[in-house]
């Protein structure tokens, strides 16, 4: 037969439009779409319900080294189970220098954690945290003909935390060699002067972790993130944008015609600062994470921005510490001040279906406006399409049938390694039935069907949204 597998009566939804269509595919890739096919040695019966391209998290961190006792509770098995069972079938983790450590190390490092283990494919993105000149000169720009075409570059956090003059510098690498630069964009000092206030006056609860970043420290870092990527000439993409005031200064370097991207995150469409704590519980730790949740109106303003371009691409930052664990949100056994509260929450499987959910069924955005933000436009951003991140003949046989079907989400539905979800209780419309890799069942509504190691590392192009330069070294 000509097929491997066949997928009839689908509802294709791409970025671009929505049809009816058989789905035939070869070896892993979509080899014909149209109707009428011929049978294939399987056949799988769509039956009319929407079929999406298979997601593309662009920002999920999985297996990074933490300072002891604290660890992720999801390396790349459990991680990538949970993707795929989410309806997600690339992963972009990171592979994160530490300060003294050469970048080669770092990728060595996370080759080894993810072989093996990946159940869908993924790249990586670099984390430069020590921008030596051996770094800037010769690593960076050799990794990223090599095909790691993004970094993330951080203006908090002691260990990661990039000055102005070594922004300036790793971004003039980004813009030399054709790559995206990724910023999380947070004052630090301010954190720190305010972190302190906060201890001193004995308020180091959960819910203080909000109060010691609220958002003028992202706003004033996201504006100087934008001046020195205009300083520099390149464009930029600022990560995890949590609300009004950080959108404000994005609408602003666009009208001034600069090249600024943005990510979100499913924390700022459906959590507030109240998840953090109204009293001094600790329960609020599940929900520490930067930036921090804000609150009702700031999640309106993310809602306007999916909806209106402002932002491209819609991540999970899924990072995973289990709450009632001394390696997780109880580091060492102990309920800790907010500052030692591991940052970060899980997310890589309810990231596609709440945005389904809340988005598609609930009217707030187009069936192909949650295609473009959840898997093309994150496929474009890193250089990934067009063999990822849409449904099209040549592409890889990645996709989701979806089921629509209300259900109330609790935690024993999901696939991590962590014993909470912050959106336990979130009333849910829709769930991947089906999720293909590669032509593959990897999840069927039901069951995991495991591929551990058949997730396959891709090398990433030069990001398609990028300005092509002459002379450009990449
Ligand atoms: O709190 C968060 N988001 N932790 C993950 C690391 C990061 O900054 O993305
Ligand atoms: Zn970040
Ligand atoms: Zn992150
Ligand atoms: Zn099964």
């Amino acid at each position: 037969s000509t097929f491997n597998l066949v997928v009839r009566n689908a509802r294709v939804a791409t970025a671009a439009d929505t049809f009816s269509a058989d789905i035939g595919i070869q070896a892993g890739r979509i080899v014909q779409l149209g109707h009428g096919l011929a049978k294939g040695a399987r056949e799988i019966d769509a039956a009319g319900r929407v079929v999406t391209p298979g997601g593309v998290d662009a920002h999920c961190h999985l297996d990074q080294p933490m300072a002891p006792p604290v660890r992720m509770a999801d390396d790349f098995d459990t991680g990538t189970r949970a993707a795929a069972c989410g309806g997600t079938t690339t992963v972009i983790p990171f592979a994160a220098q530490e300060k003294g450590q050469s970048l080669r190390a770092a990728v060595a490092d996370y080759h080894q954690r993810a072989e093996g283990k990946a159940h869908v494919d993924y790249a990586f993105h670099l984390i430069v945290s020590d921008p030596t000149p051996q770094v800037l000169e010769e690593e960076l720009p050799a990794l990223i003909r090599e095909g790691y075409t993004s970094f993330k570059i951080y203006m908090t956090y002691d260990d990661l935390k990039l000055g102005d003059g070594q922004i300036l510098d790793v971004l003039a690498v980004a813009r030399q060699h054709g790559a995206m630069a990724m910023i999380h964009a947070e004052n630090a000092d301010c954190i720190e002067w305010l972190t302190k206030r906060l201890e001193a006056a004995g308020r180091t609860a959960p819910r203080f972790h909000a109060h010691s970043r609220p958002m003028l420290v992202e706003r004033e870092a996201t504006h100087r993130a934008i001046a020195l990527a205009e300083l520099v000439d390149v464009p930029i993409l600022i990560v995890h944008v949590s609300g009004r005031e950080a959108v404000e200064q994005i609408r602003w370097a666009r009208a001034h015609g600069l090249s600024i991207f943005a990510e979100t995150c499913p924390q700022y469409l459906f959590l507030t600062a109240a998840d953090l704590g109204l009293d001094d519980s600790y329960l609020g730790a599940r929900c520490v994470c930067s930036p921090p949740p804000r609150d009702k109106s700031n999640q309106e303003v993310i809602w306007a921005g999916l909806n209106d371009g402002l932002f491209t691409v819609f991540s999970s930052d899924h990072a995973p510490f289990r709450y009632d664990d001394p390696q997780g949100k109880k580091p060492g056994g102990e309920e800790v001040a907010f500052r030692h509260i591991p940052n970060g929450i899980p997310g890589i499987e309810t990231r596609m279906p709440l945005l389904y959910s809340e988005g598609v069924l609930g009217g707030r955005m187009t069936l192909n406006r949650f295609v473009e933000l959840t898997a093309t436009n994150p496929a474009k951003t890193y250089g990934l399409h067009p063999r990822k991140g849409t449904i099209a003949v040549g592409s890889d046989a990645d996709l989701v049938v979806w089921d629509e079907r209300e259900f109330v989400l609790s935690n024993h539905h999901l696939h991590h390694n962590v014993d909470y979800t912050p959106y336990a209780g979130q009333r849910l419309r829709a769930w991947p039935g089906l999720t293909l890799i590669g032509g593959e069942v990897v999840w069927d509504g039901k069951d995991f069907h495991p591929r551990a190691g058949r997730g396959r590392f891709l090398t990433c192009e030069t990001p398609s949204i990028l300005p092509r330069r002459a002379g450009v070294a990449a």
